[in-house]
C-alpha cells in the first residue's frame, strides 16, 4: 500500500474529540528481558516460566525485546509513530528484590531515565504498578492468597511515587486483577500457575484491597491522577435457555462484575458472592476492607478485546476453567473469524460495553489502557508486514469507541496492545501483537503497515484540533 493509500485509509477513519489522545502500551516482563541486571529479584513469570510444560516452547521473558537496554531507540520510535502516550509497567522486584524492604535505586534509575526520555520526546507517561509479576518472595510467604501481599503492595506503591512523582502524572494500580487472580490460581494458566478455587477466591479480594490501599498511599503522596485496569468480556448466553443464561451471569459475574463493582460501589455483586460462598471458595472480605476498595478513583481504565458466547453443558468440561464452580460451563467465540489467539474480532460489543460502563459508574472517565490483536504478520520480501487484519481490526474498534462516545460514553485517550511484538506469557513469542514487528534472533524492529496507520490518524486529529 502507497503512503497515498496509507492516508486515505486513516481519514476515512473515525473522528474523536480534541483532547483525545492515542497511545500505546506495553508491560514490563513482555520487554524488558535483562532479568538478572541490576538487582533485579525474580519474580513469580520468571518462575512461572522457567518450570517445564508451562509456557509454549519453554519460552521465557528473559531476553524479551531487550527493550532494558534499547529503550532510548523504542522511545524514538514512539515520537516517531507520534503517540502522545505511553502505558508501561514497572517490574516491582527492580524495586524492590524481595517485594518489601530493602529498595534498589539502579531499578529505579532505569524508570527514572526512562520517564526522561518520554518527557523529553514530549510522551506523556502513564505508569501501572502491577501487571503480573509478583515479587517469588512474596508468592512463597502465601502471594495474593495471603492478606499482607495487599499491604506490601500500598508501600511499593509508595516508594515508586517517591522516586518518579514529580515526573509521571498518570498512575495505575493494578492491570487485569481477574487474570493475576483466577488465571494465575484458579485455573494455572499463568503465574503461579496454582489450581485452588479458596486461594484464587482469596486472591481477588487482596487484590482489589492492595488496589484500595496503594490509591490511598498515591493520593497521600500527592497523586492528583489515579485509576486501574480492568479487562472485561461481555458474556452473552448461547441460547435462551434458562442453564445458558444463568451461565453467562455466573461468568459475566466473575470476569467483569465481581472486579468492577466494588471499585465504583463498595460491595461485591450478591449473585457472586452466593456462587462463591457455594463453591466453597469464600471472599474474605474484614470490617472496613470495603471502603477501601471502593476508595475514589479518577478514571477507569478499560482492557477489551472480544465477547465471548456461553453455554451450560450436561457434563464437566474437563477444561481448566479460571471461574470458580464452572465446570460444567464454557465460554467460547462466536461464529466468524478470530485472530492467532483464537480470540473474536467483535467491534460492536465494545461499544456496548462502554455504554453499559457509562451506566454503571456514570461519571467517571474511561482510557481504553488496552484492545488489540495478533496476526501471523509474516514479514514480506521487502521486509515489510502488511498486517491489514490489524488495520482493520483498529480502525474497527476506534469506530467502535467513537460511536460510543457520541452517545455519551466518556472515554478520553486509546492506548494500542501493544507498541511492539512482545513476550504473551504462556503462549510466549508466536503471537505477535504489535504496531512494530520484533525480529527476536536480531532485535530489529520495523514498524508494520497498522504502526503507519495509526500515526496517519494520531496526525489527522492533531491537526484538526
Ligand atoms: C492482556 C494483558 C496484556 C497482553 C494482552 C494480549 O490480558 O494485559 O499483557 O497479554 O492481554
Amino acid at each position: 500500500m502507497t503512503t497515498t493509500q496509507t492516508r486515505a485509509l486513516a481519514d476515512a477513519g473515525p473522528t474523536f474529540p480534541p483532547g483525545f489522545f492515542f497511545g500505546a502500551a506495553t508491560a514490563a516482563y513482555q520487554i524488558e528481558g535483562a532479568v538478572d541486571v541490576d538487582g533485579r529479584g525474580p519474580s513469580i513469570w520468571d518462575t512461572f516460566s522457567h518450570t517445564p510444560g508451562r509456557t509454549a516452547r519453554a519460552e521465557t521473558g528473559d531476553v524479551a525485546c531487550d527493550h532494558y537496554r534499547r529503550y532510548r531507540e523504542d522511545v524514538a520510535l514512539m515520537a516517531d509513530l507520534g503517540l502522545d502516550a505511553y502505558r508501561f509497567s514497572v517490574a516491582w522486584t527492580r524495586v524492590l528484590p524481595e517485594g518489601a524492604g530493602r529498595v534498589e535505586q539502579r531499578g529505579l534509575d532505569f524508570y527514572r531515565r526512562l520517564v526522561d526520555s518520554l518527557l523529553e520526546a514530549g510522551i506523556t507517561p502513564w505508569l501501572t504498578l502491577y501487571h503480573w509479576d509478583l515479587p517469588q518472595a512474596l508468592e512463597d510467604r502465601g502471594g495474593w492468597a495471603d492478606r499482607d501481599t495487599a499491604l506490601r503492595f500500598a508501600d511499593y506503591a509508595a516508594v515508586v511515587h517517591q522516586a518518579l512523582g514529580d515526573r509521571v502524572p498518570h498512575w495505575s494500580t493494578l492491570n487485569e486483577p481477574m487474570c493475576s487472580s483466577l488465571l494465575g490460581y484458579m485455573a494455572g494458566q499463568h503465574a503461579p500457575g496454582r489450581r485452588d478455587p479458596a486461594a484464587a477466591a482469596r486472591a481477588v479480594h487482596h487484590l482489589l484491597l492492595g488496589h484500595g490501599l496503594a490509591t490511598r498511599a498515591l493520593r497521600e503522596a500527592g497523586a492528583e491522577s489515579v485509576g486501574v485496569t480492568l479487562n472485561f468480556t461481555p458474556m452473552s448466553p448461547a441460547s435462551p435457555a434458562a442453564a445458558d443464561v444463568d451461565a453467562a451471569r455466573r461468568l459475566d459475574g466473575q470476569q467483569n462484575r465481581m472486579f468492577l463493582l466494588p471499585v465504583v460501589t463498595g460491595e461485591y455483586p450478591a449473585d457472586v458472592v452466593a456462587d462463591l460462598d457455594a463453591a466453597g471458595a469464600p471472599l474474605p472480605v474484614e470490617d472496613g476492607d470495603m471502603d477501601v476498595v471502593a476508595t475514589p478513583v479518577d478514571w477507569l481504565g478499560v482492557n477489551y478485546y472480544f465477547r465471548s458466547v456461553v453455554s451450560a453443558l450436561p457434563e464437566p468440561t474437563g477444561k481448566a476453567s479460571p471461574f470458580i464452580g464452572a465446570e460444567r460451563i464454557d465460554d467460547a467465540a462466536p461464529p466468524g473469524p478470530t485472530t492467532t489467539m483464537g480470540w473474536a474480532v467483535t467491534p460492536e460489543a465494545f461499544t456496548e460495553l462502554l455504554l453499559r460502563l457509562r451506566d454503571i459508574a456514570p461519571g467517571l472517565p474511561m482510557v481504553i489502557t488496552e484492545n488489540g490483536s495478533a496476526w501471523p504478520d509474516t514479514p514480506g520480501v521487502d521486509g515489510r508486514v502488511a498486517d491489514h487484519e490489524r488495520v482493520d481490526y483498529l480502525l474497527g474498534h476506534l469506530a467502535a469507541v467513537a460511536d460510543a462516545m457520541a452517545r455519551g460514553a466518556d472515554v478520553r485517550g486509546y492506548f494500542a496492545w501493544s507498541l511492539m511484538d512482545n513476550f504473551e506469557w504462556a503462549r510466549g513469542y508466536a503471537q505477535r501483537f504489535g504496531l512494530v514487528h520484533v525480529d527476536y534472533d536480531t532485535q530489529r524492529r520495523t514498524p508494520k503497515h497498522s504502526a503507519a496507520v495509526y500515526r496517519d490518524l494520531a496526525r489527522r486529529h492533531r491537526e484538526s484540533r
